[in-house]
């Protein structure tokens, strides 16, 4: 019971922790969810966005640059990070790094395929983790 509160509260706090400008569009995080993606491709500290409803085109501002480091990887948040958002994907995204070995490379494509995010990699190829690594935002 008290782990499941715990899990609801980090949860919310991505979520909620965006709205700091009072307005009434949902937050990043929300967007995120309503095309079916996890919260936790995002790191926390996202502000304003654009989103281009038609064509999927957005753009999301971070409270800063940021670094994190999830499972055995180091990535690199640049703000904007950029793409275009459909059901179960982020194509052309801008803005994110890995380190991979001993060197950065671009995330360019995150897909979702039923429990597996498929992560594609530039000069490296695909790797895939389950959804549920994803399920709060990393901090910076
Ligand atoms: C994002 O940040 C840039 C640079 O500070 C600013 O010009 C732009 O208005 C911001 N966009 C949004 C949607 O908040």
């Amino acid at each position: 019971m008290g782990t499941m509160v715990m899990v609801l509260l980090s949860f919310s706090f991505c979520i909620f922790s965006a709205r700091v400008d009072g307005n009434d569009q949902p937050s990043a995080y929300e967007v995120l969810k309503s095309y079916n993606l996890p919260i936790g491709v995002l790191p926390k500290g996202a502000l304003g966005y654009t989103l281009d409803r038609n064509s999927g085109q957005f753009a999301v501002n971070l409270s800063s640059n940021c670094n994190v480091h999830v499972s055995e990887f180091d990535i690199k948040y640049n703000s904007p990070i950029t793409g275009v958002i459909s059901h179960n994907n982020l194509g052309r995204i801008g803005g994110v790094k890995v380190k991979i070995a001993l060197f950065w490379t671009d995330i360019e494509n995150v897909n979702r395929n039923r429990n597996q995010l498929r992560f594609k990699i530039r000069k490296v190829g695909t790797k895939s983790f389950p959804f549920s690594d994803f399920n709060s935002c990393p901090n910076c």
